[in-house]
């Protein structure tokens, strides 16, 4: 069997235990197995850039971060498009797929990975992914890999930030990672202790986060607040994807931290700072629960390949792992639910979601 293997997108840690998970259980348990890692994401398969693994190759990369691949954004739309008489990116990667004799192609990333394995699975690939992102929002599945990590690396930064909050008797607007969804600064938010959470499933009002900064400075030192990167204002979730854009070039570009910091500052009369956790959620040795998610993903994406279920990505429901059929969630999206049932008891402990 001829399968082929790569890491897409963003990183995130636990893409390096997965890697060893599946060629593990493959070069135990599938007979004549050979497994050919595409350098840098899709543009491996592209250009045929690839490397066999061996057993030695995944050996003591359960902790390491990063992915021993290399890996690469590209963009879903540009995978279509055809400039003159090249092929498209799609067409190439077809092409090789044949040319190369692949039983199997697998594919570790998020949304965008996987809105392209679809294409290729539509276009006669056999194509399996597997759920990778610290942003939890893949559709169909309960959790990706990476997720936890990026969790216990927020919620760290958000626990130390509130030591020096406090010191100066300061707000703080702490920026987490996700451009559009929130679970990971609620989750981190959650974990920390943070006094509210602003996610963009939530839009804030900034009048109302104003007086709730006022009442809780009466009540502690300082006020941390953690902030999705794609956080909203009421005003900005009204507005078309393009108006917001505008919006928010005219408004200087500047992180939503760095807006809200400058706007509390105005409307009260506290020091308001900003922070931006930025790439540090993504770096480094995967926690304990990824390297096991990690590991039993890994495997159970080998055992469909060898018992032929393509057109599938694993997922996790309710502990347990299954599939999703890769058309049914390409492009899907799976948000934060503002009434669901962990914000709805979060807001009963006193966290404030900027509504
Ligand atoms: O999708 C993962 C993610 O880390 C998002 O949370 C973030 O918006 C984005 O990737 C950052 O992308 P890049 O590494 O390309 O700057």
């Amino acid at each position: 069997m001829r399968i082929g293997i790569l890491t897409s997108g963003g990183d995130c840690p636990g893409l390096n235990a997965v890697l060893r998970g599946f060629c593990k259980y493959c070069f135990n348990k599938i007979k004549d197995v050979e497994i050919l890692g595409f350098l840098e994401g899709y543009a491996g398969l592209m250009n045929r850039e690839y490397k066999q693994l061996t057993p030695a190759d995944v050996e003591n990369i359960l902790d390491v971060g990063g992915t021993i691949l290399g890996t690469s954004r590209q963009p879903y739309k540009l995978m279509t498009v055809k400039e003159g008489d090249a092929p498209t990116k799609l067409q190439m990667m077809v092409d090789n797929y044949k040319k190369l004799k692949l039983d199997v192609l697998v594919t570790l990333g998020g949304a965008g990975t996987h809105k392209t394995a679809s294409l290729l699975s539509v276009e006669g690939c056999n194509v399996i992914g597997l759920p990778k992102t610290i942003d939890n929002d893949i559709y169909g599945t309960d959790v990706t890999f990476g997720f936890h990590t990026a969790v216990s690396i927020a919620a760290d930064a958000l626990k130390r930030i509130r030591t020096t909050a406090d010191s100066h008797r300061r707000v703080f607007f702490v920026e987490v990672m996700g451009n559009k969804v929130g679970w990971l600064t609620l989750y981190a938010g959650v974990a920390a202790g943070a006094d509210a959470i602003l996610i963009p499933e939530i839009p804030y009002d900034e009048d109302k986060l104003a007086a709730f900064i006022a009442e809780k400075m009466k009540q502690r030192r300082s006020v941390v607040i953690a902030v999705a990167e794609g956080a909203m204002s009421v005003k900005e979730a009204a507005m078309s994807k393009k108006e917001r854009r505008d919006y928010l070039v005219q408004a200087g570009g500047s992180p939503v931290t760095d807006r809200l910091a400058s706007a509390m500052s105005a409307k009260t009369p506290f020091q308001c700072r900003s922070t931006i956790l930025g790439h540090i959620q993504r770096g480094g040795e995967p926690c304990a629960f990824d390297k096991l998610l990690s590991t039993e993903i890994g495997a159970f994406g080998a055992h469909l390949a060898q018992v032929g279920r393509y057109g599938v990505t694993v997922c996790v429901r309710n502990n347990r792992l299954g599939f999703n059929i890769l058309t049914d969630i390409a492009g899907r999206t799976k948000r934060v639910p503002s009434d669901g049932q962990l914000v709805l008891l979060c807001k009963d402990t006193g966290i404030y979601f900027g509504d």
